[in-house]
């Protein structure tokens, strides 16, 4: 298939790249480098040894981007572009509403006009109500605290409506729970610019040096331990989820949702306990206040995208902190 990737140098969508590559697609990029850099375009072609194309073009401008539409037989979009700061959204919400939303709906008004059907939607499982019902299936109530989760939630219900009118467009939407790790080859992996807020690339900056110690929010929680936890899946494996997902475009429902994560829990405590064991390097903690926004515990119930696509996360928690480590490592 032509699969034109959105976002295609980020974090999760260089990987996803490979994986497309490897299962003899033909990739087309887009991205506008506000979160990534052309090093990792060079990077995919050397490491794949191929020349993939690209469009740098920030998809707010619909007429270059209609460009792609024109010079390339699209026939399935993956859609990574977006903002992702949690943090940030609270203070700027027009900043991601106005990406978020708006490139979104530039893409589908394309895909309208060129008859492409087919997407695969980047989700997250920050859509999901809290809940003390666990794990959490697909099923469960929504409902967000910021403006990015509400981003995403929006979009869904874009797609919903546009499956709703239009029997065959396919959609698949994935939620996310917390990617983490690198490509074991070292040359691709999660960029930070300044101070990271989630926990892995905090991690790795102490490990490094750059930071002086992990800031453990919260170690009061009805948690195992008390701190936070999490389902956590390598990036490799949710990059091959999208291989997966592609089969759902054969399926009756012409909309399709799945949680994709490992379906088992990890506190900040095991996370740092497994770093060290991974890489031999001690991390330093201090337990701080909880963070404002924060919830105790959540994972994915991923039976669903077990049964139906087959999908089964196959590195575990050592494997994602030693490949995180060792792309952090590999970097100036
Ligand atoms: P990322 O920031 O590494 O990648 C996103 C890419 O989109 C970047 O390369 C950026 O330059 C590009 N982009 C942003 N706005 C654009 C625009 N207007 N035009 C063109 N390109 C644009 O993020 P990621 O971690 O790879 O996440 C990919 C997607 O998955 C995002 O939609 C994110 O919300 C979602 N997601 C991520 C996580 C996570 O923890 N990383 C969890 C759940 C969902
Ligand atoms: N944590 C710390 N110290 C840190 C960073 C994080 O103790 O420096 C703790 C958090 O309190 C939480 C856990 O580590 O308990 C994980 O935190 P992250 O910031 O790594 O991840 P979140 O689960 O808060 O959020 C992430 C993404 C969201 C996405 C969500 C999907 O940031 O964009 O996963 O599950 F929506």
């Amino acid at each position: 298939m032509n699969i034109l990737i959105t976002g295609g140098l980020g974090y999760i969508g260089s990987h996803t790249v490979i994986e497309c590559i490897n299962n003899n697609n033909n990739v087309i990029i887009v991205d506008n480098l506000y979160n990534s850099s052309i090093k990792v375009l060079h990077n995919l072609n050397s490491y794949l040894n191929k020349n993939i194309k690209f469009y740098e073009i920030d998809m707010h401008d619909i007429n270059n981007l209609e460009k792609i539409f024109k010079e390339n037989k699209i026939e399935c979009v993956i859609h990574f572009a977006g903002y992702k700061a949690v943090g940030e959204s609270v203070v700027k919400p027009l900043k991601y509403y106005d990406n978020n939303l708006c490139i979104t709906i530039n893409l589908l008004k394309l895909m309208e006009q060129y008859g492409v059907k087919k997407i695969i939607f980047s989700s997250s499982a920050t859509v999901y109500k809290e809940s003390e019902i666990l794990p959490l299936t697909e099923n469960m109530p929504l409902g967000v605290t910021n403006p990015y989760g509400r981003s995403k939630l929006i979009i869904e219900d874009i797609m919903q409506d546009m499956a709703n009118a239009d029997n065959e467009f396919k959609v698949v939407i994935l939620r996310y729970f917390n990617p983490i790790g690198a490509h074991p080859c070292g040359l691709f992996g999660e960029e930070n610019n300044g101070i990271p807020n989630n926990l892995m690339p905090y991690i790795v900056k102490v490990a490094k040096g750059e930071l002086e110690y992990l800031r453990v929010f919260g170690d009061d929680y009805n948690t195992k331990d008390g701190t936070g936890v999490r389902d956590y899946i390598h990036v490799v494996d949710l990059a091959a989820a999208h291989i997966k997902a592609i089969t759902a475009f054969d399926f009756e429902s012409n909309i399709n949702i799945y949680n994709i994560g490992t379906g088992k829990g990890y506190s900040v405590f095991e996370i740092v306990n497994n770093f060290e064991k991974a890489t031999g390097i001690k991390i330093p903690y201090k337990v701080v206040e909880r963070r404002s926004g924060d919830i105790g515990e959540y994972y994915a119930d991923n039976k669903k995208a077990r049964k139906e696509l087959d999908f089964i996360a196959e590195y575990g928690i050592l494997e994602m902190c030693h490949d995180a480590w060792n792309f952090e490592k590999g970097k100036n």
